[in-house]
């Protein structure tokens, strides 16, 4: 299998990664940090036959994108899992983050998504697996534009499920969707989960032994979570989640 990780320097690219290396003839770890993509490359090396590459790429660049799939076109899994969030008040987070945000964890993936697509469908086989979030599920006060950005990515995700499906395409889609896990992201995101201890390792596996799902929501009272929220009135669980959320600035 070629596979293709993007935010693999940290986190949960770098555990699904590091599930992935064994059963890989080459696997292809994206981030921009050289030095920690190069660290989890000699990690790796040790425990696969096949080959590790890594690139490093800003993907909230579209030319990074293209030159990524023109570099390494045809894999038979693409995991968009690069991307960022960011704690506070619409009204004053810097608009610069936000647009970065939009451009990674909305045009990049799409970018990404669009271009390896169009391969998988021309060979009818091949999986893409977008890390979106419980977040894409509700409007999300506090950290708006992140769940803005996750919202997009679930709703992409199942429009095109769908124009598979009446393909009849062999290829598969699926969207992970955890809730708070402990990786980068809060510093990132100026945020403190205070969460009980779920770690990015066991996500990771849920997310890579579940691929044959659509939907991959790790842990029950995540997967409750969603499913309470589905048929709220977004007035409602935007109620909620502010609540959720006052309490967690980093
Ligand atoms: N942690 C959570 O609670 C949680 C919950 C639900 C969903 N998610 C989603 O899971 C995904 C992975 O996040 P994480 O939790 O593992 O956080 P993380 O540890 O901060 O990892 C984020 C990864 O994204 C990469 N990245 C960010 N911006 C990039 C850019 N412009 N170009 C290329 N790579 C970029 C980072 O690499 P470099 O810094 O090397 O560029 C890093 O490898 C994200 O999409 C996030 O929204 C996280």
């Amino acid at each position: 299998m070629k596979a293709l990780i993007t935010g693999a320097s940290s986190g949960l690219g770098r555990e699904m990664a590091r599930i992935l290396a064994p059963r890989c003839e080459t696997l292809i770890l994206v981030g921009r940090n050289t030095e920690r993509l190069e660290a989890l490359k000699d990690e790796l090396a040790a425990k696969t036959r096949g080959t590790v590459e890594t690139v490093a790429a800003d993907l909230a660049k579209t030319e990074n994108c293209v030159a990524l799939h023109e570099a390494y076109p045809d894999v038979d899994l693409l995991i968009n899992n690069a991307g960022f969030g960011d704690f506070g008040e619409f009204s004053e987070t810097s608009l610069e983050k936000d647009l970065s945000m939009i451009d990674t964890n909305i045009k990049g993936l799409h970018t990404l998504m669009k271009l390896y697509l169009r391969d998988m469908v021309r060979r009818d086989r091949g999986q893409i697996l977008n890390v979106a979030s419980i977040a894409g599920f509700a409007p999300g006060p506090l950290m708006a534009t992140y769940y803005a950005t996750k919202g997009y990515v679930v709703r992409l995700s199942e429009a095109v499920r769908r124009e598979l499906k009446a393909r009849h395409s062999h290829v598969r889609i699926s969207i992970l969707c955890p809730g708070p896990v402990a990786t980068g992201f809060e510093k990132t995101a100026n945020i403190g989960f205070h969460f009980n201890g779920v770690d990015a390792k066991g996500v990771a596996k849920y997310a890579i032994s579940h691929l044959d799902r659509f939907y991959i929501v790790p842990t029950a009272p995540i997967r409750a979570a969603r499913l309470l929220m589905i048929p709220l009135p977004a007035v409602v669980t935007a109620e909620i989640i502010y609540r959720i959320q006052k309490g967690r600035k980093g």
